[in-house]
């Protein structure tokens, strides 16, 4: 690789050493992350820091270094207006993104207050891809290779698990999973836990991030966090052994789609009942095996009341619609 490549990962963990260090020294920002549940060590382990209320702290910091504001620039550490160079990140708790080997590609940025947006993130850069890299997946890495992975949201969620104990949480940062993550995920395990915010934004993510999962032929279960809540509050507020007991109880990808589809539907409505018969045996396209396509077929027979046979047949009518 060229030296540009190697120079932006070099200087990424100067900027995040020096967002280290402003964070020990700034009582009053350290103290929203112990507010938020985080210890001494979490926040060392995933070595969160404070970008200062300045345009030019890091800057002036990395030009001292010996780097050009060409590379700065580059690395998407600072941006260019007609004013001048400045810092990309000011006045924000600092989350490194690290790669699976835990090399520094770029950063997010959260205010500490209600201002918008709540996380800024490093641009696409030669080194940061957004959409190809899981957050996290360097930390679970670290214990061998994982029996199963737990997929979520946010810096937060993925932190708070860890903290937990729940040492094999990544997360996609942000609710758009992409096949890159899923091909990712693939070359360490193949069951995978979908663990979204239980919000509107997170439920839909969640029906997208399954097909985008199962299209790689991962084993997929769903783990419904109650209450509106995400992962994060969920396991501060619950512990551990709560948290486990929802993984435990996660439904297979297929019966959460059936359930995802049955809501809002009233079986009295005709309409609705042949729309929902409809959703579901496209549903049932997605499994592999005829032995599952009976399984669950079986299953929206006793929901509806319509025979099997009925069911089958339909399914294997716009199976070969589709031909
Ligand atoms: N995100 C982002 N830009 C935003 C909002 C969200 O990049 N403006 C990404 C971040 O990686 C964030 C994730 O999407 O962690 C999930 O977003 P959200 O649920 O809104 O935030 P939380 O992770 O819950 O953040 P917090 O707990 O700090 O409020
Ligand atoms: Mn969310
Ligand atoms: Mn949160
Ligand atoms: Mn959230
Ligand atoms: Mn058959």
């Amino acid at each position: 690789k060229d030296s540009t490549y190697e120079k932006i990962l070099e200087m990424n963990i100067r900027a995040a050493r020096f967002y280290y260090e402003n964070l020990k020294l700034n009582k009053e920002k350290l103290n929203y992350l112990l507010e938020r549940n985080l210890d001494i060590k979490t926040i060392r382990k995933f070595g969160l820091g404070y970008s200062l209320d300045s345009f030019t702290s890091l800057l002036n910091f990395l030009k001292k270094q010996g780097y050009s504001e060409d590379l700065i620039i580059k690395g998407g550490l600072a941006s260019k207006s007609e004013k001048g160079v400045y810092d990309r990140f000011r006045n924000r708790i600092m989350f490194p993104v690290f790669d699976y080997k835990g090399r520094v590609i770029g950063f997010g940025g959260r205010v500490l207050d209600y201002s918008k947006p709540k996380y800024l993130n490093s641009p696409e850069t030669l080194v940061f891809k957004k959409g190809t890299n899981l957050y996290g997946l360097n930390f679970v890495l670290r214990n061998g290779s994982p029996k199963d992975l737990i997929i979520v949201e946010g810096y937060m969620d993925c932190i708070s698990l860890h903290q937990y104990g729940i040492d094999n949480a990544v997360a996609s940062l942000g609710t758009a999973l992409t096949k890159e993550q899923a091909k990712l995920i693939k070359r360490y395990c193949k069951d995978v836990y979908l663990c979204y915010d239980s919000d509107e934004a997170g439920k839909a993510a969640t029906l997208k991030g399954i097909d985008v999962l199962l299209s790689e032929d991962l084993n997929v279960k769903i783990i419904n966090i109650p209450r509106g809540k995400d992962p994060d509050e969920y396991v501060k507020q619950f512990g551990a052994e709560a948290f486990i007991k929802l993984k435990e109880k996660a439904l297979p990808a297929i019966e959460h789609l059936i359930i995802a589809a049955k809501n809002g539907k009233n079986f009295n409505e005709p309409r609705d009942k042949s729309r929902f018969v409809k959703e579901a045996v496209s549903i049932l396209k997605l499994l592999k095996s005829e032995v599952d396509v009976h399984m669950y077929a079986s299953k929206v027979s006793d929901m509806t009341g319509i025979d099997i046979a009925v069911l089958l047949d339909e399914f294997k009518r716009s199976n070969t619609d589709n031909k």
